[in-house]
């Protein structure tokens, strides 16, 4: 049984901005200032708190496109140092995907980059700082991304949650020990103020209103366990790509990085709640609550259809595929004795001296090498096996991959997946996108000490 409680857990407030949040560059291209910026994030009694933001706001402003548009966002960066934005779990040119060092030049204060992106998929995305990005997404540079179907399904709202967690000082300041050697080798940099952030943001629900809810985990290493009370419905996305089968919805539980797109109805009568719930342990906490009120309509609608397919492909078969193993090992309680870096092999009491703690196939920090040469059309089966003592998000840039099931069917379309100690796990995907592409833990904590590799498609 959970019980519940009526304190998160450190009461607060949505981060509201300063200022407006769309500014506009060139005609036809949104601007996207990268910046210190103070926001209230927490109740009124606390100061305000210094976050970098985009457009001096976080979560930064969302995007939002149709399917198949064109969309242009300059990036500018008055932060003190170097940045860019990797857009989060869109198939686009290698060339836009953000990585500095990888596909671009990181951007230093004062300079812009054009980002040219055409929207494939429909679904929730977001889009992120790649730059030392431990520290520029736990100080707020992020913000949501949705791409429009052309026949959305009929809802009364559509609203983002970002779910965030913030390690704050007693002043509501944004606690600066990035480097944690504690956090850095066990599950990463938890904090202790966590929000769900929607928009727009409700006052009030009304009994059989139908909503679609974007659910997308923000932190940078927590895994986030939510309910909501006060609805019923179906999960109809993950990671944007659409369902074939909706799932009935239960307890949703997000890795660093993982979105949901639910559809639900307000099954709370007049007088009744819909709350938005954290669970830790035992224990509920409610982040949102919201009153249902007025008569709201009759009756609840019929169960919906899936979402329309995005245009990517379906594995049928692995029988020709290539087979890629991904041993994660590493971290506190690992056992790890040496490793790679730097072209060189490491005890693991060097390697910790070089900020690494964790290794992917033996090999910490981003080789020189890649992991996988792969041409295009290929289909690669990633085996993944979690040798360590905590979970990990794993992430693949430029196209979602699909789990190989035990019957040899294959899991819903994924680019970030949470892996937990002791399992292996075959993950498949059709090499489509010519270019270099990452692999990282999500928890930007391990991503950071090591855990990341990258492949090549040509
Ligand atoms: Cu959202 Cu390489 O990351
Ligand atoms: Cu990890």
């Amino acid at each position: 049984m959970t019980t519940l409680t009526r304190r998160t857990i450190l009461k607060g407030a949505a981060a509201t901005a300063l200022l407006p949040a769309m500014l506009r560059a060139n005609p036809g291209e949104t601007l996207l200032r990268a910046g210190a910026a103070n926001v209230q994030l927490v109740e009124a009694e606390y100061p305000a708190t210094q976050v970098w933001g985009f457009n001096d706001s976080v979560p930064g402003p969302t995007i939002r496109a149709p399917q198949g548009a064109q969309t242009l966002l300059r990036l500018r960066n008055d932060l003190d140092q170097a940045t860019a934005v990797h857009w989060h779990g869109l198939r686009i040119d290698n060339a836009m995907d953000g990585v500095p060092g990888m596909t671009q030049d990181a951007v230093p204060r004062g300079g812009e980059f054009l980002y040219d992106l055409t929207l494939r998929d429909a679904g929730t995305y977001w889009y992120h700082s790649h730059n030392r990005s431990m520290e520029q997404v736990a100080r707020g540079l992020y913000g949501v991304m949705v791409v429009d179907e052309p026949e959305a399904p009929e809802v009364d709202r559509d609203l983002t949650v970002v779910l965030e967690d913030w390690r704050l000082t007693s002043e509501a300041q944004v606690s600066d020990d990035f480097d944690n050697m504690h956090d850095l080798s066990h599950a990463g940099r938890m904090g202790n103020f966590i929000q769900a952030v929607i928009d727009p943001a409700p006052t009030e629900f009304a009994p059989n209103e139908r909503l679609r809810l974007r659910l997308i985990n923000v932190a940078t290493d927590r895994i986030m366990p939510v309910s909501l009370r006060g609805v019923e419905g179906w999960i109809v996305a993950r990671d944007g790509m659409p369902l074939r089968t909706p799932e009935p919805l239960e307890m949703v539980v997000l890795g660093p990085a993982e979105r949901v797109d639910l559809i639900v109805d307000v099954t709370a009568e007049t007088g009744g709640e819909v709350l938005v719930v954290f669970h830790q342990r035992d224990t509920g906490y409610v982040l949102n609550e919201y009153p249902v009120t007025g008569p709201g309509t009759e009756s609840r609608r019929p169960m919906l259809q899936p979402l329309p397919p995005n245009p990517i492909a379906n594995l049928t078969s692995t029988d020709d595929a290539r087979k890629v193993p991904l041993l994660m090992q590493g971290g506190a309680m690992g056992g790890l004795q040496e490793g790679r870096y730097k072209g060189k092999t490491l005890s693991m009491r060097e390697l910790v001296a070089e900020g690494q703690l964790w290794t992917l196939n033996g090999e910490a920090g981003l080789p020189e090498t890649p992991l996988i040469e792969v041409s295009r059309g290929e289909t690669v089966v990633l085996s993944m096996g979690n040798d360590t003592a905590f979970p990990h998000a794993m992430h693949m840039h430029g196209t979602h991959f699909q789990e190989v099931l035990e019957d040899g069917t294959f899991g819903p379309h994924k680019d970030t997946v949470l892996v937990n100690p002791g399992e292996a796990r075959d993950f498949a995907f059709v090499a489509d996108n010519p270019g270099k592409w990452l692999i990282h833990c999500h928890m930007l904590s391990h991503q950071t000490a090591g855990m990341k590799t990258w492949f090549r498609v040509t």
